[in-house]
């Protein structure tokens, strides 16, 4: 019998390059995540999602994978992951890793094999055409496709450094298959799967046609991959398959999830939603409801490292997100989104299901939205004009300034000054504080496998029970408002006003 424990897990995203860095190089490694263990075992945290450690060009970030059998250098070497995920076991953490299956880098000997027309080029997508065989525009916007000569082209849908896999060819089933194996033989205890649902592509290249079947996004032939996945998986023990699935149509989104596919996939509806009472209960209920339709447990997500930190968004007028919708820059009151990402950190770690924290977030970062043009390296910046590397900033961890203990060197992106308050040190014992709060409410989740069920408090209020003696309580009315009879305020997001909750404030409650 499993355990499951993927159903009510709080997982910590780890992303290595801004954790820690142990040698002073500016960058975080795999040293400075071993050194730092007690931080994400003192929150509490189930597991730990590590964002890719390959040898990796880094074009994207270690999204271009040249070898998924081993680290970079960068990070270290293969024996210190297995160290780490040794440590990560004995305190009681579980690691996932993330695996990139849609594409490779240009660099991994596959495509340059490819490039020198070995049998390996049908692993890819190369089309002889004397115009762009598409018109399709890739995930970071910008052309699909690159010239290798005088009339062949390959595909990629991020950036020409990530050529698209051919799924249709058993040889990159079979790798992957492989692959998987080699993490689980070494302990991992999940994979995250990256851009879940694009690795099939119709072979006769129609374009995008509005109404017509996508050429790229969730073709069918996706799930059997899945479901290959899942009997890997299941030759195991207690092993999960995460699924990174943007997909606005909920039945599509839980085609993912059936019995015999995955066991969870991140779900950003509530991210992008606004802060509002009406558009948010309407977001947790269509999740809630399509996850019971097919037996798997809700994930809740506010931030990661591809989207605005939430502290920013909440404190900006529109506080929704896309990445169609390019906010940067617009005003952000950093109070208020403070204010609003405490209450948030209680909604989320309080309803069914599990619970993502990407790191900072239990700092209360916000978006560092003036790092300098020259010093931005994030590859979607030159296609979308937005970049992600505000929220993919260095944490802080002590001392009164820049690079605050991340490294003895530069940190690789700049940290604002004004995070000194924001540090793990500064931090610590201070019960206002946004990580007190969330290494209380992971210790308080007792409540996290009992029934839900949805407490009327009136308009504006968004208010629910787990079980016959918790409640929640988040206030988005406009005023304040009475909570609820209850024995003691097991936690509270800001001040309360005798037993009223104020405005942009949850409350977590012990009922009579
Ligand atoms: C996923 C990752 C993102 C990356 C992209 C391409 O969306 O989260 O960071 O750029 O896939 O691999």
């Amino acid at each position: 019998m499993t355990n499951q424990w993927w159903r009510d897990a709080v997982i910590y995203q780890v992303y290595p390059r801004s954790f820690a860095d142990g040698d002073g190089d500016g960058v975080g490694d795999i040293a400075g995540i071993r050194a730092r263990l007690g931080h994400l075992r003192d929150l509490g945290v189930d597991a730990i999602w590590m964002s890719p450690w390959y040898p990796s060009p880094m074009a994207d970030a270690g999204y271009d994978v040249s070898d998924f059998r081993d680290i970079d250098p960068v990070f270290g070497d293969l024996s210190e992951a297995e160290a780490l995920i040794a440590e990560a076991h004995e305190a009681g953490i579980r690691i996932i890793i993330d695996i990139v299956p849609n594409h490779i880098s240009s660099e991994h000997p596959w495509f340059k094999a490819a490039l020198a027309g070995g049998k390996e080029r049908d692993y890819f997508w190369f089309r002889k055409s004397q115009n762009m065989p598409t018109n399709w525009v890739g995930e970071f916007g910008g052309t699909a496709w690159t010239k290798v000569d005088d009339d062949t082209w390959y595909l990629h849908l991020f950036t020409p450094e990530q050529p698209d896999l051919n799924w249709e060819h058993p040889a990159v089933r079979a790798e992957f298959e492989s692959i998987l194996r080699f993490w689980f033989d070494r302990g991992a205890d999940g994979i995250r799967i990256d851009s879940a649902a694009l690795l099939f592509k119709d072979p006769a290249l129609p374009e995008v046609v509005e109404g017509e079947p996508h050429p790229f996004h969730d073709l069918d032939a996706v799930h059997d991959v899945y479901r290959s996945w899942r009997r890997i998986a299941d030759e195991y023990e207690d092993r999960a398959l995460i699924g990174e699935v943007w997909m606005p149509d909920v039945e599509r989104f839980t085609n993912y999830l059936r019995p015999d596919e995955l066991h969870a996939a991140f779900n950003f509806d509530l991210l992008g939603c606004a802060w509002d009472p009406y558009l948010m209960r309407s977001s947790i209920e269509r999740t809630l409801d399509a996850h019971a339709g097919v037996g798997a447990p809700p994930t809740w997500v506010l931030s990661n490292h591809d989207v605005t930190r939430h502290v920013t968004r909440y404190g900006r007028a529109d506080t929704t997100f896309s990445f169609e919708n390019n906010l940067d820059g617009t005003p952000a009151d950093l109070e208020l989104g403070t204010r609003r990402a405490r209450a948030a950190a209680l909604l989320t770690l309080s309803l069914p299901g599990s619970a993502y924290v990407y790191q900072g977030e239990e700092l209360g970062l916000w978006e560092n939205e003036s790092i300098p043009e020259d010093q931005i390296q994030d590859p979607m910046y030159a296609r979308r004009g937005h970049t992600r590397d505000g929220c993919r900033v260095p944490l802080p961890w002590s001392g009164d300034e820049p690079p605050y203990d991340f490294t003895t060197g530069a940190p690789w992106l700049p940290q604002p000054a004004e995070w000194k308050d924001r540090t793990v040190q500064a931090q610590t014992g201070d019960p206002s504080s946004m990580l007190e709060l969330y290494r209380s409410a992971i210790r308080l989740r007792a409540f996290k496998d009992r029934d839900f069920a949805w407490l009327d408090r009136g308009a504006g209020v968004l208010a629910w029970t787990r079980g016959a003696d918790f409640a929640c309580v988040l206030n988005l009315s406009g005023g304040p408002v009475p909570l609820p009879e209850h024995e003691t305020v097991l936690l509270a997001s800001g001040p309360l006003d005798g037993d009223l909750l104020p405005q942009d404030t949850a409350a977590w409650l012990r009922l009579k």
